[in-house]
């Protein structure tokens, strides 16, 4: 695969300022389809080569976390046979892709309530977290029947359940524990996304990551996902580096 974004990276990008963990809300697959005269699950079929794009570009770039919603608790509303063809796209997009991640060094992991999905789904997935497993570079985690509110749900629940039997005290609680009963818990460090980025216009959140997205720069961009390419994700992380992350803070020479 040829990705375009050596011109951009050279140029502009701070490569000392790469955010380590980028979450993406991949959208605009329907309408991009619509505005060819197309059926929807063609804008998933394009969408689904968008990802191989931008998990190229984005290992290249030194991201270490790529997290990307695929499909959320809420998308099982849509029509059946929606909902068919984004469940048999891991089938299609590990089958062809794996070795490509293999390749550089990007294993795959999930969060989300994949034991829900069906046996093929859940196959191609845990296959291609097998598969992948050795790799040490950038993490490729895709959000598969993830919900945020479901997320944090199961994590009071343990909690709850951990306190009822006495093996955690009530008034020792804190942020590290809630971190500790979310899906994204493996991440350690790396849990909390530096930006979240959101394609095809939409300025909302819609259920994701609601928890560790507190303190992450939060991107929209018009174009819609299957039209996103290298060039435009590299621009949106150079876009990332002009923002001046405070945390609740000062900027420092705004300290006095
Ligand atoms: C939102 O667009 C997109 C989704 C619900 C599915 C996203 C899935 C992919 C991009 C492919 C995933 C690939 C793998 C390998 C799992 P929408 O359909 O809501 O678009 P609309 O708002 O224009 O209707």
């Amino acid at each position: 695969m040829v990705f375009n974004t050596k011109k951009i990276v050279t140029d502009q990008l701070d490569k000392t300022n790469v955010p380590e963990h980028v979450a993406i809300i991949m959208d605009g697959n329907g309408r991009w389809a619509k505005r060819r005269h197309l059926p929807r699950i063609a804008g998933h079929k394009k969408g689904m080569d968008t990802v191989k794009t931008i998990t190229m570009a984005a290992s290249e770039m030194g991201v270490k976390v790529l997290t990307l919603y695929a499909f959320s608790t809420e998308n099982w509303k849509r029509p059946t046979d929606e909902v068919n063809y984004l469940m048999s796209l891991p089938t299609t997009f590990f089958s062809s892709f794996v070795p490509d991640l293999i390749k550089n060094n990007v294993s795959v992991k999930v969060i989300g309530y994949v034991d829900q999905l069906p046996a093929a789904t859940q196959k191609a997935v845990n296959d291609a977290v097998e598969q992948t497993k050795d790799c040490t570079g950038m993490i490729l985690n895709f959000a598969l029947n993830y919900g945020s509110r479901a997320e944090i749900t199961t994590a009071v629940k343990e909690i709850a359940q951990e306190a009822a039997e006495g093996t955690l005290d009530v008034n020792q609680i804190n942020e590290q524990t809630i971190d500790q009963h979310l899906m994204t818990k493996f991440l350690g460090n790396l849990a909390t996304p530096d930006v979240l980025i959101r394609s095809s216009g939409e300025e909302r959140i819609s259920n994701f990551l609601l928890w560790q997205i507190a303190y992450s720069e939060l991107i929209f961009t018009d174009t819609y996902w299957p039209d996103f390419t290298a060039e435009l994700f590299a621009s949106l992380i150079i876009e990332y580096q002009g923002r001046h992350r405070r945390f609740g803070g000062l900027d420092p020479d705004k300290k006095e």
